[in-house]
């Protein structure tokens, strides 16, 4: 791309890539036209893209109808995912890699080729059916990135249960109460792991958890991974390979209904308890396939390297179901950017050729810290297109990545999407879209994105609002499991009969949109979901604590830090002490991404005169702007804002 770069910081699209695209921009206006005006047709016709069984004859039926919402994509048809990931390349491309696996330790690789994939999701389908999986059963997976997660992921599709994946990062409390939530009989997970030279003790905390939940899960898979040995707890508890040795070979697919539940995704939301985001099986592979091909530009031979945690939806999308559906190369990597040293990124990409490189601007923050050199080290010859997801990437991070990771040459995909909406929503398409820094660009095929202001009316042209989707797409998420009236309140209630985001969004004159955030009470860091109310919640929980309210604040690393107040019981004092101790007690009770980096002793918090936390200004003191509360009338404690503001942790 060197020398196209036309108006101040913008990016024309080269003749090379608008030449060989898939979409150049005539083909976008066209196909994203056709789509909007009859979905049916546009989907009936792409969602042929994955090998059905029985194939469907009705295409869309969908309401966001406030109270009657429903979401159900090619209904009639039915399918099998694992399928569609496996066995539809065997002829073609059975001997090509499926799976290149990268250790924590650098001397650790390995390659799975579809024909291996096949035998050990096989093999896994049958262990998982030996413990009473079957059909519509929910299936938990805590497990690091090695590709045993991906078996047993796919395997739960072969059979047609329902899986749960959760982080590494879970603590024993939250995977207690997720476990108890999708009411998994069978966990499965490893010894232990490694992320950057540091054990991580699966079965430890897994047994912490289930000691709390005796009667729900039966058995407990584990991977011998690195061989740690860890307490087997009898009749419940079983080795991988023991029980492996016992089960045949093969394993014929189920066959699925499209609206069948394809996995259950817990992340968090504006009130303390994490939320089941529930995807299904036909929309959701077909609208992460067509995404993965057409955004990434995806071609037969490249090596595809999506650097999130399979946990998250991210990888689910764009490391698992997208890829492997469309008979890709994808990299699943099991340590840290900084591990041995801050170089291994791109000691990755050089090594195994990658040619798509997508990851968060949180990781390519922490590694422009380092310098140059940790790159130029490599030569980085093999990409060809970077992506960046999770939070909003600021220009001087793109710019850097743009022409010290992409040596000037590489497009890259700011891509925005929830784990809500399954598959990438806006994005620049690499060949039709010009690049300004900042932007992700446009919708995708059949996205109908809207700016709304607070009392729902639609702004057009240039303007600044709520972000919110007018109609259904295949990959949106169907409910929120077992708890179908939370979905609608939360989603479709607060501008009826339209999906709302809960994010701020600005729309230029080309159309092009930027996201400016949350607007709701969740705090992006490091693209990591922080619901403040869960946060809140668990500081509470602490004997000391009376009240809590959290907040975010800009962070040059993170993107947004967490900023807590809290005021403590009677007689309780305030002491760096005891500030250190909240900070680990969070995370102890729900996982180390939620380290709050200020906690704030305060006399009261600012309320309403019907007791409601003012957010608002508790944002204002954290980010050092304390002339701009607005309106302050329904202030109930003037006092206790001054005493705040006085004792404030961030100044410039
Ligand atoms: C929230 C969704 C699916 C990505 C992983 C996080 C923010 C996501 C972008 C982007 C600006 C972004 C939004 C969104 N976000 N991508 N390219 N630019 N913001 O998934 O945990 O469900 O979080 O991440 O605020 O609502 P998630």
């Amino acid at each position: 791309m060197n020398g196209n770069k036309q108006a101040a910081g913008v990016y024309s699209v080269p003749k090379q890539w608008a030449e060989r695209a898939f979409i150049d921009a005539q083909r976008y206006e066209a196909m994203y036209a056709a789509s909007i005006a009859n979905p049916e047709e546009f989907w009936g016709e792409h969602g042929k893209r994955i090998h059905w069984i029985k194939p469907y004859s009705t295409v869309k039926n969908t309401s966001f109808e406030s109270g009657k919402v429903s979401i159900r994509w090619f209904e009639d048809g039915t399918t099998n995912v694992s399928y569609n990931c496996i066995d539809r390349h065997l002829t073609e491309r059975g001997d090509k890699f499926a799976i290149i696996s990268v250790g924590d330790d650098p001397k650790d690789d390995a390659r799975i080729t579809y024909r291996e994939l096949y035998a050990h999701v096989m093999k896994w389908a049958n262990v998982l059916r030996s413990q009473g999986i079957g059909k519509g059963d929910k299936v938990t997976v805590y497990l690091p990135m090695i590709p045993e997660l991906t078996y047993a992921m796919l395997a739960c599709t072969r059979i047609g249960a329902i899986h749960s994946t959760l982080s590494t990062n879970c603590p024993p409390k939250v995977l207690a109460s997720c476990i108890a939530d999708a009411a998994s009989t069978v966990v499965v997970t490893a010894d232990s792991g490694t992320r950057g030279g540091r054990k991580l003790e699966l079965k430890v905390k897994l047994d912490a958890a289930l000691d709390k939940l005796p009667e729900v899960v039966t058995s407990v898979i584990v991977v011998k991974h690195t061989g740690a040995p860890v307490s087997m707890l009898k009749g419940r508890d079983h080795y991988y390979d023991e029980l492996a040795e016992t089960v045949p070979d093969q394993c014929p697919p189920e066959e699925m209904k499209a609206e069948d539940p394809l996995f259950v995704l817990y992340t968090s939301g504006s009130t303390g308890k994490p939320k089941g985001v529930v995807h299904t099986t036909g929309g959701y592979l077909v609208y992460t396939a067509m995404t993965h091909q057409y955004v990434f530009d995806y071609r037969d031979g490249d090596i595809h390297w999506c650097t999130a945690e399979i946990s998250w939806i991210t990888g689910h999308s764009y490391t698992v179901y997208g890829p492997l559906a469309n008979g890709a190369t994808t990299l699943i990597f099991e340590g840290t950017p900084t591990y041995p040293s801050m170089s291994r990124y791109w000691d990755i990409i050089d090594k195994h050729k990658v040619s798509l490189f997508y990851t968060a601007p949180a990781a390519i923050r922490s590694l422009m810290g380092s310098g140059e050199d940790a790159v130029k080290s490599n030569s980085l010859a093999s990409l060809r297109l970077l992506g960046s997801v999770g939070e909003p990437i600021d220009p001087k991070t793109w710019e850097w990545y743009h022409r010290v990771v992409g040596g000037g040459r590489c497009p890259i995909v700011d891509t925005w999407f929830q784990t809500e909406t399954g598959g990438i929503l806006m994005t620049p398409l690499p060949g039709a879209t010009e690049l300004k820094p900042g932007s992700v660009g446009t919708p995708f095929f059949g996205v109908r994105p809207e700016l709304v202001d607070a009392a729902g009316n639609v702004l057009d042209g240039v303007a600044n609002g709520n972000l919110v989707i007018a109609d259904s797409w295949p990959g949106q998420m169907r409910t929120l499991y077992r708890d179908h009236e939370r979905f609608e309140q939360e989603y479709f209630s607060i501008y009826p009969d339209k999906y709302f985001t809960g994010d701020g969004a600005r729309r230029d004159a080309g159309g092009h949109y930027s996201i400016t955030g949350r607007i709701d009470d969740v705090i992006n860091v490091s693209g990591h979901r922080i619901g403040t109310a869960e946060v809140e919640s668990a500081l509470v929980a602490h004997a000391s604590v009376s009240e809590a309210a959290v907040v975010g604040y800009p962070h040059e690393i993170k993107g947004q830090g967490i900023y807590a107040y809290v005021t403590l019981i009677d007689g309780e004092a305030a002491s760096d002490e005891l500030r250190k101790e909240l900070v680990s007690w969070v995370r102890k009770e729900i996982g180390p991404i939620f380290t709050i980096d200020k906690v704030q002793f305060a006399q009261g918090l600012p309320k309403t005169t019907s007791g409601k936390i003012i957010r608002r200004i508790l944002r204002k003191i954290a980010e050092d702007k304390c002339t701009e509360f607005g309106d302050t009338s329904t202030l109930s404690n003037p006092a206790v804002v001054d005493h705040l503001i006085d004792n404030r942790l961030n100044r410039k």
